[in-house]
């Protein structure tokens, strides 16, 4: 979603945006813009890609030591040059770029209307901007103090940037719910969504709070409060190298980072497993060990894939620790008014740590008293910053819109929580604790092997590339894997994707099934194997055409299905982390197979960063 970079400082400003820009295009956006300070406000907007932009500021005099950018992702008004950011105040003299919604857009622009002001764009950025600029005008007030008394007043998410025609160093930002990191280099500072466009000029970054103003110059960097009082910028030191951010060689994110799995969980694992001591390794765990062991009940919150994430972890707790789990989308948790009593922990899930649905549902049950523990990829992010406890997945940056590394990552971490809670309950002998924590071991090296070669998976998505329905099916711990199969595929293809529990097909979906129908059956060996052979006889009865993911040698399900993609034998608790990888390479190369921008897919963002 939405984009943000600004500079000031000794460097030309445009090429130093450009570039964040770009860094910050996995995000998901429709269109471009910059605002640059030589002698005065220059904007230059553009629908599309941000190469889009470049090309049409060709010739131009792009000079200029301190500016703004943003890649917007529409939410009031379509996709468009006149709605693109940033936004210039009536008066000229302010531009601004903004990433969240203001809720209460519609009444301020009415006022501003009846006393005179035009808009030139459907944005709520822009009222935001003009209603700042008014109550500059009426309170005869500097620009600060008119963000102060507009964002008092203003009723939803932000992270602007702001300059004025009459300053030529001063970015003014604020936040609220949208994050925003602020680079410190020498003479210079950097402002970013993320550190991804900061990380080649500085390490040292600080993670602006909500309701914080930072007023930024090339030496100087001064917080404040919206109460006017100074804040200490807390630095941090990012422990992130640019290769992190580049393809490496690869066509694409995605396929990087599928194939950066191995290391990824490794990594995950690395000092926290430890099957020869029989130690699981986990401070956010260990620290609150009485709070979790004897919560009353789970809940869950999490958006998309990592919901998927929650679901695994739903059948793992209940059987590891035997306490009640709920899984819950965190937009609904929140809004229903949820039952949430002492003694509930919620484990709210998360990659980017900035889904505005999930940090939402978490600062309310926040507020009724609840333990909240956040696993988190994207470290310093907002969850894991308001999050009582928690545990990183240490995947790495995750640039493919499609969430792949992530998710295997979350269920890496949830499974050693999962196993860390149960023994220390009891509720799991030694036994089956040594022998889970030792198959999570090999899960690196049995990674390895599935993505050794990956050519019958691309050959599959090729035979059936222009479907235009698919359905996954899967039971026990393979049908949240049913669901992000079925996920991922309608994410990077646009073909139309269910994920369905294998039994519950035939309520509904069975109607569906004929001769152009592919099923996909994350059929694992495990406890419901026999079950799932007799669904997928339901489908073959019906002329479906099956492709199985199915267990290395089991050749009673590839005698019955049309396609067979094998991986490696592990528990049917860990199976999860094997079984979703040919999932996502059979999204992936349908997606390249169909020509279409897998890393960028349409409308999708990254960072949902608006609820
Ligand atoms: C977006 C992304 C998904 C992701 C979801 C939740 O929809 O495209 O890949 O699963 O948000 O994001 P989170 O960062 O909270 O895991």
């Amino acid at each position: 979603m939405c984009g943000i970079v600004g500079y000031t400082g000794h460097r030309e400003a445009y090429p130093v945006i450009l570039k964040g820009l770009k860094r910050l295009e996995y995000r998901g956006y429709d269109s471009a813009g910059v605002a640059l300070f030589n002698n005065g406000l220059h904007v230059y907007k553009k629908k599309g890609k941000v190469a889009e932009l470049e090309e049409s500021v060709i010739g131009k005099d792009m000079h200029a030591f301190m500016g703004i950018g943003h890649t917007r992702w529409a939410t009031h008004g379509e996709p468009s040059d006149r709605n693109a950011h940033p936004q210039v105040s009536n008066s000229g003299e302010l531009a601004m770029i903004h990433n969240g919604i203001i809720e209460n857009y519609l009444s301020i622009k009415n006022d501003l209307l009846k006393k005179g002001y035009s808009f030139s764009s459907d944005t709520d950025t822009e009222v935001f901007l003009n209603f700042i600029e008014d109550i500059k005008k009426n309170n005869a007030c500097g620009l600060e103090e008119a963000l102060r008394i507009a964002l008092k007043r203003i009723v939803g998410a932000y992270c602007i940037l702001l300059i004025s025609a009459d300053d030529p160093e001063t970015i003014i930002a604020a936040r609220k719910g949208s994050p925003l990191v602020i680079g410190i280099g020498k003479g210079e500072h950097f402002l970013a969504s993320d550190a991804s466009p900061i990380i080649e000029y500085t390490k040292e970054v600080v993670y602006v709070n909500d309701y914080e103003i930072a007023i930024v110059r090339p030496d100087e960097l001064i917080l404040k409060n919206l109460g006017n009082e100074k804040q200490t910028p807390f630095i941090t030191k990012l422990d992130m190298e640019l290769a992190a951010i580049e393809k490496g060689g690869y066509d694409h994110f995605m396929l990087k980072e599928i194939h950066e799995q191995p290391e990824t969980i490794h990594d995950c694992l690395r000092g926290r497993l430890l099957p020869e001591t029989g130690q699981i390794v986990m401070s956010g765990v260990e620290n609150h060990l009485a709070e979790l062991i004897n919560a009353q009940r789970i809940v869950i919150v999490a958006c998309g894939t990592s919901w998927h994430a929650g679901l695994v972890a739903e059948y793992m707790i209940e059987e590891l620790c035997r306490i009640p789990v709920e899984v819950e989308y965190a937009s609904e948790f929140r809004y229903r008014n949820p039952v949430i009593n002492k003694g509930d922990v919620i484990i709210a899930i998360s990659q980017s740590g900035e889904t505005a649905d999930t940090l939402v549902a978490l600062e309310s049950a926040k507020e009724k008293g609840a333990f909240i523990f956040g696993i988190v990829n994207a470290v310093g992010s907002s969850i894991a910053r308001l999050s009582h406890a928690g545990a990183y997945t240490h995947a790495g940056p995750e640039i493919g819109v499609a969430s792949t590394k992530a998710f295997t990552g979350q269920l890496a971490v949830l499974t050693m929580i999962a196993l860390k809670m149960g023994y220390s309950k009891g509720t799991i002998d030694h036994e089956r604790y040594i022998g889970l924590m030792k198959e999570l071991e090999a899960v690196p090296e049995k990674l390895r092997e599935i993505l050794k070669d990956t050519s019958s998976i691309q050959r599959v998505a090729e035979k059936y590339k222009d479907a235009r329905d698919f359905l996954f099916l899967g039971r026990g711990y393979n049908f949240p894997i049913a669901l992000e199969g079925a996920l991922k595929l309608k994410e990077i293809s646009y073909i139309h994707a269910e994920g369905y529990p294998a039994a519950e097909m035939k309520h509904g979906p069975i109607a569906l099934v004929d001769d152009q129908l592919p099923v996909v059956f994350v059929a694992t060996k495990d406890s419901y194997h026999q079950k799932i052979v007799s669904n997928i006889q339901e489908i073959k009865a019906r002329k479906g055409k099956v492709i199985a993911i199915a267990t290395q040698e089991d050749a009673m399900i590839a005698s019955m299905a049309d396609d067979t993609l094998f991986v490696p034998d592990a528990d049917e608790l860990i199976a999860p982390l094997l079984s979703v990888v040919p999932l996502q390479l059979l999204s992936y190369f349908v997606g390249v197979a169909k020509g279409l921008d897998v890393d960028k897919p349409r409308n999708l963002a990254k960072s949902v960063t608006v609820e």
